[in-house]
């Protein structure tokens, strides 16, 4: 069984089939160009990620995850059949901490594995979890199109089957940088669904605040739900309270730009940011700083992910935790 640790927690993994099928589709066939995989910090992606590296890495295919900003890579590297000594002398080889590795030494990372795999004849998965935060947006974007490029490299140097290369991003602007490119296809993947949720929640210690309330703060975002619970205590008060300790710079900027008004609209409807003029701006800012995402993009698993007033999500834009506009609400109304 697949868990995930939280604070000696042992979390059952929740929901995602719909989202585990389509990756085993990408994994079985391949894919001709990158697939870009964004949705909210802390909804799952690494998660999902490593889930997939795990069940699916056997038999006919290899599937790899390499969390770019893991310095050890006997952690950052899931889904290869390898003893630990071996991952460690594979990182040796590349000379320090992942991230940095990456961008030139991918190719040698994936022939290290190669080599002592043997994927030959094999389908491989390269899922490489947030590239960008870990090369910086300039050198992130010049490595996914070399990903790009590599992907038809690998049959004829490996020869292995098919071919998958999927990267990952939670921040609104690597978002823009990569979904410009033909070479890349972008898909969203979001929160998890009420029933999820209730899954997760019901292996947290006892609720000090009801479902409800739970679902209504967090909107179904795992991280969220379970530092609520762990770290806060479910203390909702305590919790908003933090974020506007995190929030007052965002919101004092906004104030400073003019942006008062309309940080107050989207605060009760999204869509204003792509609805008002010269909001373009505003939108900028508050995706940088993981607050909304750009959510007009094709769902992970197929249904799209339906407006919901309550939790902030538009049709354009959505919060990506609502909790954030409580925090906020406050912080423009202490002024
Ligand atoms: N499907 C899931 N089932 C159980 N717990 C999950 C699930 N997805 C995420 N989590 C929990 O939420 C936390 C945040 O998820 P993570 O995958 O790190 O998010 P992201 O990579 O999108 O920022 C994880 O540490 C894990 O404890
Ligand atoms: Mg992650």
């Amino acid at each position: 069984m697949f868990e995930v640790n939280a604070l000696g927690y042992r979390l059952r993994f929740v929901d995602r089939e719909a989202e585990v099928e389509v990756l085993r589709g990408w994994v079985e066939r391949g894919s001709p160009v990158v697939e870009f995989v964004y949705g909210p910090e802390g909804c799952g992606k690494s998660t999902l990620l490593r889930y997939v590296a795990k069940t699916l890495s056997r038999g006919g295919s290899v599937v790899v995850y390499v969390d770019a900003l893991e310095r050890d890579p006997s952690r950052a590297v899931v889904g290869v059949d390898l003893p630990r000594g071996e991952l460690v002398e594979i990182g040796r080889a590349l000379g320090g901490p992942l991230g940095a590795a990456l961008a030139s030494g991918l190719s040698r990372l994936v022939e290290a594995i190669a080599s002592r795999l043997r994927v030959s004849g094999r389908n491989l998965a390269l899922l490489i979890d947030d590239p960008i935060k870990a090369l910086g947006l300039e050198r992130g974007d010049a490595y996914v199109k070399w990903l790009y490029e590599f992907i038809y490299k690998i049959p004829g140097e490996y020869g292995a089957g098919r071919v998958l290369a999927l990267v990952t991003a939670s921040e609104g602007l690597s978002r823009r940088m990569l979904s410009r490119h033909t070479y890349l296809h972008t898909s969203l993947i979001w929160n998890l669904p009420r029933q999820g949720f209730a899954e997760l929640l019901e292996q947290l210690p006892q609720p000090g605040v009801g479902e409800e309330e739970a679902w209504l703060v967090t909107g179904g975002n795992p991280r969220a739900l379970i530092d609520l619970a762990l770290r806060y205590g479910w203390n909702v008060e305590r919790w908003v309270r933090d974020l506007q300790y995190r929030l007052a710079e965002v919101v004092r900027r906004a104030r400073l730009e003019g942006f008062e008004r309309l940080l107050a609209e989207a605060l009760e409807d999204p869509d204003a940011l792509w609805y008002t003029g010269g909001a373009e701006k505003l939108a900028h800012l508050l995706e940088a700083e993981n607050l909304v995402l750009y959510k007009h993009s094709p769902a992970l698993a197929g249904a799209e992910i339906s407006e919901d007033k309550s939790l902030g999500i538009g049709r354009y834009y959505a919060w990506q935790i609502p909790a954030y506009r409580d925090a906020i609400q406050r912080l423009l109304e202490n002024n």
